[in-house]
């Protein structure tokens, strides 16, 4: 998107932006980034925000005003983002940005079941045909069991909440998928499968394919194994379903649309870490292949940049080199040069391990942030984030510390 090349933070991103979709492996903080971007924004902004989320911690739930999964969306308390608001004006001295907003958080959890009975809800032709879906069998275990009907159904949802127009920005985050894409390809696949061959034959009618010579076999040891009971639920299944095939069709062609307009960004999230950064890069090479808009990379959990600094690597190969020369000029209140002594060569060796690891996230921050139009860093803070306060901590690092130069 030409919007991205002149687009230098996070804070510019999603102020372009209608939708943002975190992304990135297990346990790097999509979920923290997806509610930290959401809470800055309604803190700092007149949107309203709806941060869709699908496994937060427990704490940070609580703090968002979760106690359950649903599909209904429920507001922050604004008091608590007022009291967040106030705290990031005196904390940073940029009161201009948090007074006198008027935005809203809100925050939903998604419940893959719930969702799949609303759609049906929404879109079976009678309340005959709703009834005998949400009571097939086959359908229940579909809707519970399979990651991909979660992962479409996250889409899905995403979709119709963007319809209603009722949001000014989602920040959506995604499922822990076992494969980064599978949530990209979900809308694809599904629209695929509802206008496959398989499910053509699956839904010729049962009794003509009974007779058919040709699937007696098959049908013949499947009812031996299955049972008669699971066959007709199968075939009542995609029966059923049958009135709704072009409807998923279509629907699944417009999600696929939604995901790749110029006003929905992807962010991917990665630690420093090589299995997370190779997913990372991976990933941002499929957005890449199905031409859907990057906005930023977050390399989140960072040592500090203090540890590459020249001027402190060498005063720490001086301790190391003379540890009782160093511990003398310390006031003797502090304790025996020797002692001291002791103590200043083991932070120095600790100092000196920890900057190999921050040279090796160097060099992974730029095999990583070659071909991204932004990269921000967020360090490992100390807390972890599970309050509205930390969400807003972890934002500033988000919004502010975008560098075209630290690429
Ligand atoms: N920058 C950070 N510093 C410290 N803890 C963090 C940071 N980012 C995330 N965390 C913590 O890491 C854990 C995993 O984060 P989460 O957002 O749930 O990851 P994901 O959604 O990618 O699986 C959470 O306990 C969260 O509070
Ligand atoms: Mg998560």
């Amino acid at each position: 998107m030409s919007a991205d090349s002149v687009t230098t933070s996070i804070r510019e991103l999603v102020a372009e932006r209608e939708i943002i979709i975190t992304c990135g492996s297990g346990g790097v903080g999509k979920t923290t980034t997806a509610a930290a971007i959401g809470a800055m924004v309604a803190a700092t902004t007149d949107r309203k925000v709806l941060v869709l989320t699908v496994d937060p911690a427990r704490r940070l739930a609580t703090a968002m005003g979760l106690s359950e999964f649903g599909n209904v969306e429920s507001q922050v308390p604004p008091e608590l983002l007022d009291e967040a608001r106030v705290d990031r004006g005196s904390a940073s001295g940029d009161e201009d940005d948090a007074a006198g907003t008027a935005g809203e958080l809100w925050a939903a959890m998604l419940d893959t079941h719930q969702s799949w009975n609303d759609l049906i809800r929404r879109h079976a032709p009678d309340q005959r045909t709703i009834d005998a879906i949400l009571a097939n069998p086959i359908y229940q275990s579909f809707t519970s069991t399979f990651v991909q009907s979660h992962d479409y159904i996250a889409m899905e949802r995403l979709y119709e909440l963007q319809e209603s127009g009722d949001y000014d920005l989602i920040v959506v985050d995604t499922p822990p998928t076992r494969n980064a894409i599978d949530f990209l390809a979900a809308p694809e696949r599904m629209a695929d499968f509802f206008s496959s061959r398989l499910l053509r034959w699956l839904i010729a009618p049962y009794r003509s394919r009974v007779v058919n010579a040709a699937s007696k076999p098959f049908l013949v040891a499947a009812d031996r194994i299955l049972g008669a009971q699971f066959l007709s639920d199968i075939a009542d299944f995609f029966i059923l379903f049958q009135s709704m095939y072009d409807g998923f069709v279509e629907r699944a062609e417009a999600v696929s649309e939604v995901l790749a307009d110029h006003r929905t960004s992807f962010v991917v999230v990665s630690t420093l870490e090589a299995a997370p950064s190779r997913e990372a890069r991976f990933f941002m090479s499929e957005l890449k292949k199905r031409k859907l808009n990057l906005g930023a990379l977050v390399l989140n959990k960072t040592l500090p940049p203090l540890l590459l600094e020249r001027g402190a690597l060498r005063d720490a190969e001086e301790v190391r080199k003379n540890p009782s020369d160093v511990a003398s000029k310390v006031p003797q209140r502090v304790g025996s040069p020797k002692v001291v002594g002791h103590v200043l060569e083991e932070i120095a060796d600790r100092y000196l391990d920890y900057r190999v690891l921050a040279k090796r996230e160097a060099e992974l921050r730029g095999e990583l942030s070659g071909s991204v139009p932004m990269v921000a860093s967020v360090p490992y803070l100390s807390d972890d984030v599970s309050d509205l306060g930390g969400l807003i901590e972890m934002a500033t690092h988000l919004f502010g510390s975008s560098d075209p130069d630290q690429r």
